[in-house]
């Protein structure tokens, strides 16, 4: 959740790690900080809110120095100040963190016997006293990292580095990823490759447990029992994608504006549409063979794979399973020999994911990975992987990483039913063909644009909202609202319209909108009759459907949103753009911070 850098250079390293957060300000922005170290003393700015605030810091009062470490934080332990903020400071240590050390209070209360004084709440700073009171016994700086190192329990990602020493760094590894990159008589140490992008494409990725001592030109790596360990390097693919909003106001305005793209993209790698097949490609498991798909995700991600769910068991008659991660890594679930699991998440680190994942591994079930980032952990740690192309996505709000893992999964559905038989090539190729047309809907729907950014300014007056839908549409019901919420911060529930009248239907009066997902399907009728008992208590109706639909649903509503006509399989992914739109608009009247909004992160590797 937190960004942390490393570079041990040639030229002052302050600006090149205030380059380098700003790649990992999305994993969190409460506050900032650099330490560099120079003419043998340690120095440091810190500053509590975003990276901006840091860089105006160091404008005022620059920092010099040849060595460095850096860290955006997304607080855990401790309110985000700058007394808070990273690198925190022991005596000659100086250290930055990623992730939560669980055994921190009894540490504490160890050290503070011992004399040590806390400047902070954080649980990161009883690493520095940690690695201190091992020099203070004697050790040099390696071993006392390794020493300290061995008394932690928890997530983490550490960068250690110590007045007296200006060529090295010691990163660490238990959770949290963790890069290291190779330069020029440069090393760099980066939660991700892309923050060390502008710097070099030679990457080593420290494993699980892997600690790692970089200087300027070597790169030692040890495991917990400090043995030797070689880990590859490899060329990362990572762009420097650093960062322009083009000519929107907003990356996540540009992200919904570049779904026809990306999806056309995810799509064409999944599909052969000259033959009118999807491709069978590396799949880690047989369609054919397996009995049950287990599939966990968190937050977005898992509400593609929900909308997987209802493809999966329509299309491909194959049971599927899913769970959110948080659940599903503690719910023991048991895996049958027959079993496969599937997990999703746009960045790949999620912690959630990543530990449901390894208790797959641990049962014996073959993983795929639906990711966008594919140097990620889940990446790598998975049997095979279904990459998303959707390009970096910088809005935390997630948009064109869903709409990818749903074009994904609708693939890999249609696969799954022509290899268990359930259709024949004729319906595959007509599915196909169908998958094919999302884009050209896509971009039909991103015209609508005008009409919704009208209704939003209604909508960002109001306290609650609930969204309704059924089938496919129940979990666009809920993306709706989680979109809602996290950037307007306007409450609002997803339901499935069904379950309306077993309780959400309390809370309908004059002021409640209820936005409504019913394309004209098999169950529309049955949508309409939910629409009639909102109206009937004075709700006012968003109804979001196509035109069959708004011809047909005689229910008064405050607005009829007309999205295209769409055959059912490409519907979820055509519908997912007024919600988007509808929550981008709505925040932009409400003046949050659409991109960065407030306690959020983009990606969450903390439990
Ligand atoms: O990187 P992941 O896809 O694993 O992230 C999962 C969730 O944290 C993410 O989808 C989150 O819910 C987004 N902010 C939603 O817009």
């Amino acid at each position: 959740m937190c960004g942390i850098v490393g570079i041990v250079g040639q030229a002052p390293v302050a600006p090149l790690i205030v380059d380098a957060l700003k790649r990992l300000e999305y994993r969190g922005y409460d506050s900032a900080g650099v330490a560099t170290i120079a003419a043998g003393k340690l120095g440091r700015r810190r500053a509590e809110g975003k990276l901006i605030n840091l860089e105006r810091r160091l404008q005022d009062e620059p920092l010099d120095g040849t060595i460095g470490i850096g860290h955006t934080r997304w607080a855990t332990h401790g309110v985000p100040n700058e007394t808070n903020a990273h690198p925190h400071f022991s005596k000659d240590v100086a250290i930055v963190h990623n992730g939560i050390i669980e055994n921190f209070a009894e540490l504490r209360t160890g050290l503070i016997a011992d004399g040590y004084e806390f400047a902070s709440q954080t649980d990161t700073e009883v690493v520095a006293h940690l690695v201190s009171r091992e020099l203070a016994k004697g050790l040099g700086p390696v071993e006392a990292a390794h020493a300290a190192l061995r008394q932690l329990e928890g997530a983490f990602a550490l960068a250690i580095m110590y007045r007296g020493d200006e060529d090295m760094i010691i990163g660490a590894r238990n959770g949290p990823p963790l890069a290291v990159g190779h330069g020029e008589g440069e090393m760099y140490l980066g939660s991700d490759a892309i923050a060390l992008s502008p710097f070099t494409n030679a990457i080593t990725y420290l494993e699980d447990g892997d600690w790692a001592v970089v200087r300027r030109g070597s790169l030692e790596i040890f495991d917990i029992d400090g043995n030797r360990v070689e880990r590859r390097r490899q060329q990362s693919v990572g762009t420097s994608y650093l960062v322009d909003k083009g000519n929107y106001r907003h990356f996540m305005e540009k992200e919904i504006h570049e779904q026809p793209e990306v999806v056309s993209q995810t799509l064409a790698h999944y599909l052969d549409f000259a033959n009118g097949v999807a491709r069978r490609g590396d799949t880690p498991f047989d369609f054919a063979k397996i009995d049950r798909l287990a599939v966990a995700a968190c937050g977005t991600a898992y509400l593609a794979g929900l909308v997987g769910k209802y493809w999966f068991e329509r299309y491909a008659r194959l049971p599927v399973d899913i769970d959110v991660a948080s659940e599903f890594r503690y719910r023991e679930m048991p895996l049958t020999r027959d079993s496969a699991a599937l997990f999703i998440s746009q960045s790949g680190e999620t912690a959630d994911t990543l530990a449901s994942l390894r208790y797959c591994r641990q049962a014996g079930a073959p993983i795929g990975a639906i990711v966008n980032v594919r140097e990620s952990t889940i990446a790598r740690e998975s049997d095979g992987i279904f990459p998303t192309l959707a390009g970096p996505e910088i809005g935390v709000a997630s948009t064109k990483a869903f709409t990818c893992q749903l074009a994904v999964l609708a693939s890999l559905a249609v696969r799954a039913a022509a290899e268990r038989g359930h259709i024949d090539a004729a319906r595959e190729r007509v599915l196909v063909r169908e998958l094919s047309e999302a884009p050209k809907y896509i971009n039909q729907a991103l015209k609508l644009a005008p009409q919704i950014e009208k209704l939003a300014r209604e909508l960002s007056q109001v306290k609650h909202v609930l969204y309704l839908g059924r089938d496919t549409n129940y979990p666009l019901a809920l993306e709706g609202a989680l979109k809602l919420k996290e950037i307007s911060y306007i409450h609002a529930e997803g339901y499935a319209a069904g379950e309306l009248k077993h309780g959400p239907i309390a809370l309908i009066d004059e002021q409640m909108p209820v936005i409504v997902i019913a394309p004209h399907d098999r169950i529309f009728e049955k949508t309409v009759s939910n629409m009639q008992e909102v109206a009937a208590r004075g709700g006012k109706i968003i109804l979001i459907t196509d035109a069959r639909g708004a011809a047909q649903s005689s229910v008064d509503t405050l607005d009829t949103i007309v999205v295209p006509d769409v055959p059912e399989i490409i519907s979820p992914i055509v519908h997912a753009l007024p919600m988007q739109m509808l929550a981008y608009y709505t925040a932009v009247f409400m003046g949050t911070d659409v991109d960065q909004p407030r306690n959020l992160a983009k990606s969450v590797t903390v439990e």
